[in-house]
C-alpha cells in the first residue's frame, strides 16, 4: 500500500453525541429532550430501546478520555445536551454545566482539544410542546442556550459547532417522522429548516459576543446526488430537487446568504418563504470560521417508484423526508453496503469536498463524521475484528486525501464514532464505534479498526493494515 501522508497540523479525532452515549437521562436535573419522549412512542425505536444506558459516558469520563489518549486522538467532538444545561429550555442548571466542565478539563489535561457541538438533535421537550423548530421563537431560545454554554466553557473551549445536520432535524424529525419529534407535517419541516438556520446565525453571533476569538462552524450532511437514469427528465428533475433540499438549501443561505430559487419554488405549496423575514438571511450568513462535513454515502435517485414510499435502511419508512417528491426510489448499484444498508462509495466524499471548493466561498473544511455500522461481536480471543469498517475508513481517508491533493483546504477528520452507541431510530442494533461497547457490562473493547486508527493518528499517514 502506498504511504499517504496528511498535511502538518491535520486534526485527527473521533465523534459522539450526547444522547447517543451519555445515558443518565434524569441525572443532576436533566429533563426530557424530544428523543426521550420519542423513545416512549410504541414502535418508534427498534427494540423499544431508549437513551438508557447508552454507553454510560456520563459516568465514565476518565475511562473514555483514557481510551482517546490510547487512540492518539487530538480532538474529541462531542455535543452538549441542551436539557442538561437548560432543563425544559429554562434557566441554567449548574450541575449539568459542571458535567461538561469536568469533561473539558479531563480532555485538556490529556492534551485533547474539545470540539463542541451545541445541538445534536436533543431539543428540550418543553420547547417542542410550544411548537419546536416549526416555531420561530425556538431559534432565539437556542441562541440563549448557546450564550449559557459559552459563558460556562468559553474560558477553555474555542471550537464551536452550532448545529449537527439540520437536514435530519427538520426533514427526518418533522416530515418523515422517523426521528424525534416524530411529526409528519411537511409545512412544519420546511419551517424548521429556516428556524434551525436562523438559530445557527443567532447562536454564531451569541458565541462571538462572549468569546471574540471563537472558531465557529456548522456541520452539514452532504451527499452527491445522481439521477439513476440520466436520460430520464423525471429522474434528472428529482435529482435536482433532492440535491436542493439535501445540500443547497443549507449551503446556499449559510455561505451565500440566499436560498436557492428553485427550492423556494419547489416548496411554495408548503409556504416555505412565509417563514423568512427581512434580515434573516444576513443573520444566517454570518461569516464562519469553518465548515463541518458529515459524509456517509451518495443518493442515486429514480422516479421509477417501486410502488411504495422510499426504501431506506432496509425497511419501509412510514413517512418520507423528501417533501414534494412522491415517486422516488434509490436503486441498488451493486456497491457494497453497510449494516445500515447505505452504499459504500468513497469517491462521493471527494466529490462533496471538491464541490464545496469549486462552487462555494471557501472555508477551512473538517470531516466531522464518517464511518460505518457493521454487526461486530467480541470473539473468543477477546478481540473485535472489523475489517469492513477498517476498509471503509481507509478508503474514505484516501478519498479525503485525493481532495487535499486537488487543492481542497481540508484540515481534519473525525471518525464516527468513538464508541458503539444509540443509533437513533435503530436503537442499539447498529454499531458504528471503533470501540465496542457491551451494553450489559459497559466493557469497552477497541476494535481492530481502532488499533489501526491509532497508528494513523500518530503517524499522520495511512499505514499498513496488516497484523491487526
Ligand atoms: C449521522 C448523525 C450521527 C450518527 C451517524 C451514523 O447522521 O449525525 O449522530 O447517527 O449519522
Amino acid at each position: 500500500m502506498d504511504q499517504i501522508s496528511f498535511p502538518d497540523g491535520f486534526v485527527w479525532g473521533a465523534a459522539t453525541a450526547a444522547f447517543q452515549v451519555e445515558g443518565s437521562t434524569t441525572a443532576d436535573g436533566r429533563t426530557d429532550s424530544i428523543w426521550d419522549a420519542f423513545c416512549r412512542l410504541p414502535g418508534a425505536i427498534v427494540g423499544g430501546h431508549t437513551g438508557e444506558p447508552a454507553a454510560d459516558h456520563y459516568n465514565r469520563v476518565e475511562q473514555d478520555v483514557k481510551l482517546m489518549v490510547d487512540l492518539g486522538l487530538q480532538a474529541y467532538r462531542f455535543s452538549i445536551a441542551w436539557p442538561r444545561v437548560r432543563p425544559d429550555g429554562g434557566a441554567a442548571n449548574q450541575a449539568g454545566l459542571d458535567f461538561y466542565g469536568r469533561l473539558v478539563d479531563t480532555l485538556l489535561a490529556n492534551g485533547i482539544k474539545p470540539w463542541v457541538t451545541l445541538y445534536h438533535w436533543d431539543l428540550p421537550q418543553a420547547l417542542e410542546d410550544k411548537g419546536g423548530w416549526a416555531e420561530r421563537d425556538t431559534a432565539y431560545r437556542f441562541a440563549d442556550y448557546a450564550t449559557t454554554v459559552v459563558e460556562s466553557l468559553g474560558d477553555r473551549v474555542t471550537s464551536w459547532t452550532t448545529l449537527n445536520e439540520p437536514w435530519c432535524s427538520s426533514f427526518l424529525g418533522y416530515a418523515a417522522g422517523v426521528h424525534a419529534p416524530g411529526r409528519r407535517e411537511p409545512e412544519a419541516a420546511v419551517a424548521a429548516v429556516h428556524h434551525l438556520l436562523l438559530g445557527h446565525g443567532l447562536a454564531t453571533s451569541a458565541i462571538r459576543a462572549v468569546q471574540s476569538d471563537a472558531e465557529v462552524g456548522i456541520t452539514l450532511n452532504l451527499y452527491p446526488v445522481f439521477p439513476a437514469d440520466p436520460e430520464s427528465a423525471a429522474d434528472v428533475d428529482a435529482a435536482r430537487r433532492l440535491d436542493g433540499m439535501q445540500n443547497r438549501m443549507f449551503l446556499d443561505p449559510v455561505l451565500r446568504g440566499e436560498y436557492p430559487a428553485d427550492v423556494v419554488e419547489d416548496f411554495t405549496p408548503y409556504k416555505f418563504i412565509e417563514n423568512v423575514r427581512d434580515g434573516d438571511l444576513e443573520i444566517i450568513s454570518t461569516p464562519l470560521d469553518m465548515l463541518g462535513v458529515n459524509y456517509y454515502s451518495e443518493h442515486n435517485v429514480s422516479t421509477v417508484s417501486d410502488g411504495l414510499v422510499p426504501l431506506r435502511n432496509g425497511r419501509r419508512q412510514s413517512g418520507s423526508p423528501w417533501v414534494g417528491l412522491d415517486q422516488l426510489s434509490f436503486p441498488t448499484r451493486n456497491l457494497p453496503r453497510t449494516d445500515m444498508d447505505w452504499e459504500v462509495q468513497p469517491d462521493g466524499l471527494t466529490k462533496v469536498l471538491r464541490r464545496l471548493h469549486d462552487e462555494y466561498p471557501r472555508l477551512p473544511l473538517y470531516i466531522t463524521e464518517n464511518g460505518a455500522a457493521y454487526p461486530d461481536a467480541v470473539n473468543g480471543d477477546g478481540g473485535v475484528h472489523d475489517p469492513d469498517r477498517l476498509g471503509f475508513i481507509e478508503s474514505h481517508l484516501r478519498a479525503a486525501h485525493n481532495a487535499i491533493a486537488a487543492g481542497v483546504d481540508l484540515r481534519g477528520y473525525f471518525c464516527w464514532s468513538l464508541l458503539d452507541n444509540f443509533e437513533w431510530a435503530e436503537g442499539y442494533a447498529k454499531r458504528f464505534g471503533i470501540v465496542h461497547v457491551d451494553y450489559d457490562t459497559q466493557v469497552r473493547t477497541p476494535k481492530a479498526s481502532a488499533r489501526w486508527y491509532a497508528k494513523v493518528t500518530r503517524e499522520n499517514a495511512l499505514v499498513a493494515t496488516g497484523g491487526l
